[in-house]
């Protein structure tokens, strides 16, 4: 064999890409600084896109800000942690889409501050509960909901029916949502109480409230059934609101945004 000539096993190893990343493995701060390189193309390839775009949420339509009672109906719904058992939130999968309806859009949570998607169902979804029961319904199980249900573990809620509301803060808290960005008009603003006391009273003149917020998206009944205006009428007449917003039958996912 010529002396030039070297054996295979001799010829020079180029160096792998494990031995190359074995550099980075066996040196915390190369280590570091690759990661925090990776991280922040990750980020910005995550967030970047946010900057231009004009809006997150793709614009549905049939969506409003709540009326008066509904926003009171809404701030019992917290107070009482409804939340903590009940999720307003469905997600696109085929047993949640058969059981509760069309998932959730990110629309119509859009005049949620705080938003009420949940974390936990001790109890069903409530995202599409609207329309689901009758008035009566709602006023027997939140009175007693193991009369309506045997099993259910929810608890009674019978003294929302005999504690009355008298509506004088509701143009405060539907200042407060403008605040955060829930598009109230001056005049909504300016008729809160009177809306407020309209949508419990079909026999009062309800024109005004139809007219500012919809007429076909308002439910005006006297939802408890009781004369005044209880903390269970403005709780029933939230729920009943719930999810009904959008016309799922005429509505197209817009996927160009
Ligand atoms: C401790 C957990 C718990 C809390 C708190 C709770 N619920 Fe429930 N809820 C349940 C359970 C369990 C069910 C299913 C059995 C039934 O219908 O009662 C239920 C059912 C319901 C239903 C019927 C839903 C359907 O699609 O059949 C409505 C409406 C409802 N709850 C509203 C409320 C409201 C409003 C509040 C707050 C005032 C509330 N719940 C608080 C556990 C809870």
């Amino acid at each position: 064999m010529p002396a030039s000539a070297t054996a295979i096993g001799d010829r020079p190893k180029k160096k792998s890409i494990l031995d190359k990343h074995k550099i980075l493995e066996t040196n915390a701060t190369l280590l570091l600084i690759f990661s925090f390189l990776v991280v922040t193309v990750g980020g910005i390839v995550q967030i970047a896109p946010l900057f231009y775009l004009e809006n997150t949420i793709e614009e549905v339509e049939g969506m409003r800000p709540y009326t008066p009672l509904e926003l009171a109906g809404r701030e019992i719904y917290i107070r009482e942690g409804c939340y903590v058992c009940h999720s307003q939130m469905i997600r696109p999968m085929r047993d949640e889409v058969e059981r509760y309806g069309h998932y959730s859009l990110a629309a119509e949570s859009m005049y949620d501050h705080p938003f009420q998607w949940g974390s936990k169902r001790t109890g069903p979804d409530l995202a599409r509960v609207g329309g689901r029961y009758s008035d009566e319904w709602h006023v027997d199980h939140l009175r007693d909901p193991q009369a309506v249900v045997p099993e259910s573990i929810m608890p009674k809620y019978g003294y929302l029916e005999r504690t009355t509301v008298d509506g004088r803060y509701i143009e405060d808290v539907m200042t407060t949502h403008s605040f955060v960005g829930v598009p109230y008009t001056e005049e909504q603003l300016a008729n809160a109480q009177a809306d407020f006391r309209a949508q419990a009273d079909p026999d009062s003149d309800y024109d005004g409230l139809l007219e500012r917020y919809g007429e076909d998206s308002v439910n005006v009944r006297n939802f408890d059934g009781q004369s005044g205006i209880s903390e269970a009428d403005a709780l029933i007449a939230y729920l009943q609101m719930l999810g009904t917003l959008v016309d799922f039958s005429t509505f197209t996912p817009d996927a160009s945004r």
